[in-house]
């Protein structure tokens, strides 16, 4: 069994970048997730879509990963905040996983209003052990524009080194 892997959803690269960034001080593989029907349309459109999907507690159908969740011990998963909590594609994948005996290290990136997203997580996850859960905040208008001090970034992600 491996050690550690970091699995995650991305629409607009935020939750991306720091998933790359994890990936780039650990050697732990990686994975995205990618829903089986994409999200289309304007902005407006998206959000008032994850807003319905969230609310209703929707667990879009997945592709299918590039690794297997059943081979590590811990997995890193990391989402965008939709509505307060996580993006409906990190829902579907945490209820797909047996996590039994299995580590949580959940993440979220935000633009300022993270609302539940960490609690929730560990909450779908039952059974698991749930370790350095971590939000980070993202310009809410400008993506990719990190608004966490990159050293305390850092510091988490030194943290993830010891899995
Ligand atoms: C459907 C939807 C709902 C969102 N809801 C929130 C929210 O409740 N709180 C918040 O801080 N940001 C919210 N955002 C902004 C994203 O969480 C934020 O930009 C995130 O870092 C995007 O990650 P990504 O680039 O990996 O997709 C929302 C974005 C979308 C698309």
């Amino acid at each position: 069994m491996g050690k550690a892997a970091i699995v995650y959803y991305s629409m607009d690269g935020n939750t991306r970048q720091i998933a790359e960034a994890i990936q780039a001080a650990t050697g732990f593989p990686i994975a995205r997730l990618d829903t089986v029907v994409p999200y289309t349309g304007t902005d407006q459109e998206i959000i008032a879509q994850g807003q319905e999907e969230v609310n209703r507690g929707f667990r879009p159908e997945l592709k299918p990963l590039d690794l297997r969740p059943e081979d590590y011990e811990t997995l890193i998963v990391g989402t965008p905040t939709w509505w307060y909590t996580m993006a409906s594609p990190v829902l579907s994948f945490l209820t797909q996983v047996r996590w039994e005996g299995k580590t949580l290290v959940p993440f979220q990136t935000h633009a300022g209003w993270p609302g539940h997203g960490l609690e929730d997580m560990a909450r779908a996850c039952r059974n698991a052990r749930v370790l350095y859960p971590k939000a980070i905040r993202f310009n809410a208008r400008q993506f990719g524009k990190m608004e966490t001090p990159r050293a305390e970034l850092e510091r988490w992600i030194d943290q993830l080194k010891a899995l």
